[in-house]
């Protein structure tokens, strides 16, 4: 029997058999709303293995996938007509809202000039010098998902310090980059479980140790055998944990004590601001990573490294061996993305958008908080400025092991399908919502009701 079977168990502290009679009855209601989806999508899809153009579709709570007919904004309408707040917003590609009109625009034009050329266009002339500004690295290259991007920073870590190993934290993700695939579990390092068709020992080469832990990351860096340590600055892909006073500061130094370089992974913390968290906190990174939301949903990414990288990775490649690099994708840096990115950065990441979400976000977290204390419910409020999360455990987390403890699989998917019937999307991993410069302060406003409407249920 599991925990959750037994009449007297609770799930992230409500009471189990509450939450199955919200899941229940909510899935009823969910495909109540939907005749038209569940008769299109309700058995699969055909011709797609397992139903799905793509497998996490089915990660979704919901009893079938939310057939969209269209977004705008922060908005999201299905078929049957049924329209949603969007927090979800495409868990990140969509951060900057559904199509941006400066966007939309700039793929407009592009679409009429071309798709990809393998060659540069005039909008990457203005890209290069706008990411040096931004971000404060000086060189940079664009490939096409944040996976790529971690793939190709982390080959020049190891290339310039001539080392294998690098360094992950426990509960990371940084994309489907095998060598990150790793887990503590009792303390051990071990293969993330689940992979698919994974048969090394990806800990040969990966060291692990827990967020926060100085002394842990002090101890494994000591071998000076981690060509780098990649990181987000919060932990965003757990139940978010956020870094403790002073541990960035202590990242920095035994990182460059070490020998060993420091990438940082900003694809979710660009929430923070239009520098992202590095800019806004001062982060030295080496190496930086943005992908998702760089190019306003078109798929694009960024990575740049420091002059003293570039210029020992000039020097590496002038020895290394003629042949290929192991980097590159042939449709990376072609002018539909430059396009796109150009207007995303010129445009749309402006300091008045983040003003606008990080002002929303706040009343978010405020009113969320609020909810919570006023059902009593044994839970808290996490957020990286846009980016808001409520996580089913009572205190704030420290490490990647306690924010695998806090997650409630079943209470989450009620909670989830309850909202949606609500009308409001968040994210189907965690309890993560984004504000996007286009949410409006009423959504908000409809994302607080939901959430106590269903606080109520679950406390009653
Ligand atoms: C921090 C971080 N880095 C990289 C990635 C990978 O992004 P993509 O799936 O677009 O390659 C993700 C995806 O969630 C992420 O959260």
């Amino acid at each position: 029997m599991r925990a959750s079977d037994s009449p007297t168990s609770s799930i992230g502290g409500i009471a189990a058999a509450r939450v199955a009679e919200l899941r229940e009855t909510e899935a009823a209601t969910f495909r109540k709303a939907r005749p038209k989806s569940e008769a299109k999508v309700g058995n699969g899809m055909a011709g797609f293995l397992g139903g799905v153009p793509m497998h996490w579709m089915t990660d979704w709570p919901t009893p079938f996938p939310i057939l969209v007919d269209g977004a705008r904004g922060a908005t999201i309408t299905d078929i049957d007509g049924n329209k949603l707040d969007d927090f979800c917003l495409g868990d990140t590609g969509s951060m900057l809202g559904h199509a941006p009109p400066a966007v939309a625009r700039a793929i407009r034009r592009q679409a009429g000039r071309g798709l990809t050329y393998m060659l540069p266009s005039e909008d990457a002339l203005a890209i290069g010098p706008l990411l040096q500004q931004r971000f404060g690295l000086p060189y940079w290259q664009i490939a096409t998902t944040a996976t790529d991007a971690n793939r190709f920073a982390l080959r020049v870590a190891r290339a310039v310090t001539g080392r294998e190993k690098i360094l992950v934290f426990n509960g990371c993700y940084h994309g489907s980059v095998d060598e990150t695939m790793v887990r503590l579990i009792d303390g051990k390092p071990v293969n993330r479980p689940g992979l698919a068709g994974e048969f090394r020992d990806l800990t040969r080469a990966t060291k692990i140790v827990e967020f926060n832990d100085v002394a842990a990351l002090e101890a494994a860096l000591s071998d000076r055998d981690v060509a780098c340590v990649i990181t987000e600055p919060v932990l965003t892909n757990s139940c978010m944990v956020l870094p403790e006073p002073g541990f960035h500061d202590a990242l920095r130094r035994l990182t460059r004590a070490a020998g060993t370089l420091l990438l940082i992974d900003e694809t979710h913390t660009i929430s923070t601001g239009p520098g992202g968290y590095t800019r806004k906190y001062g982060l030295e990174p080496d190496l930086f990573v943005l992908g998702k939301p760089v190019a306003g949903g078109v798929p694009a990414s960024i990575w740049g490294m420091s002059a003293d990288v570039a210029t020992r990775y000039g020097a590496y490649s002038r020895t290394k061996e003629p042949g290929y690099s192991g980097m590159g994708t042939t449709l990376s840096a072609n002018p539909l993305q430059f396009a796109a990115m150009r207007a995303t950065l010129e445009e749309v990441m402006t300091e008045e958008a983040y003003a606008h979400m990080d002002r929303l976000a706040r009343r978010l977290d405020a009113g969320l908080t609020a909810v919570i204390e006023r059902y009593r419910l044994p839970w808290h409020v996490a957020r990286v400025g846009a980016r808001v999360e409520f996580i089913c455990a009572p205190r704030p987390l420290k490490d990647g092991g306690e924010a695998e403890e806090a997650h409630a699989p079943e209470l989450e998917a009620a909670i989830h399908v309850a909202l949606v019937n609500r009308g409001v999307l968040i994210a189907p991993f965690h309890n993560m919502m984004l504000v996007s410069p286009a949410t409006t302060a009423a959504q908000v406003r409809r994302l607080i009701t939901a959430f106590s409407a269903v606080a109520a249920r679950l406390a009653a």
